[in-house]
C-alpha cells in the first residue's frame, strides 16, 4: 500500500499516524508472502490492532478538544472496526483459512474510505471552523 497526498487531512498529528497505519498494512502485504502466513499475519495484525487503538483514542481526544460535532459517529465507526478486526484475529487463531487478499483489501478499503470520507471532515472543521 502506498501513501498518497490525497489522504492528507491537514492535521499533522493525525496524518503522521495514518502514515504509520499505511506502513503497517504494507508490512502485512509483505507478510502475506511469507511461508508461515497464518502466524506471521496474526503477529502483524495484532500489532496493527494495538496501534490502531492508540490512534483512534488519540483522534477521539483531538475531536473532543476541538469540539468536533461528528465525534459520536466517528467513535462508533472506530469501535465497529476494532470489533471486526478482533473477530478476524479470533478466526485466524482458530485456524480458519482466510484469503490474504480478502483481509488486506478489507483493511485498505476501510482505511482509505475512512480517511477520505470521515477524517477529512475533521481536518476541514479544524482548519476552517475551529482555527478561525
Ligand atoms: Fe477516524
Amino acid at each position: 500500500m502506498e501513501w498518497k497526498e490525497k489522504y492528507c487531512v491537514g492535521i499533522k498529528q493525525i496524518d503522521d499516524q495514518h502514515k504509520l497505519l499505511v506502513d503497517m498494512i504494507t508490512k502485512l502485504q509483505e507478510s502475506a508472502a511469507k511461508e508461515d502466513v497464518n502466524s506471521e499475519m496474526r503477529k502483524v495484525l495484532k500489532e496493527m490492532v494495538e496501534y490502531t487503538k492508540f490512534h483512534f483514542a488519540d483522534e477521539e481526544k483531538f475531536m473532543n478538544k476541538i469540539g468536533y460535532p461528528e465525534r459520536g459517529r466517528q467513535r462508533s465507526l472506530h469501535d465497529k472496526f476494532i470489533r471486526e478486526v478482533i473477530k478476524i484475529l479470533q478466526n485466524l487463531k482458530m485456524g480458519k483459512e482466510l484469503s490474504n487478499n480478502e483481509l488486506i483489501s478489507f483493511l485498505i478499503n476501510w482505511l482509505v474510505n475512512h480517511i477520505i470520507k470521515e477524517d477529512m471532515r475533521i481536518g476541514t472543521y479544524y482548519n476552517h471552523e475551529y482555527k478561525r
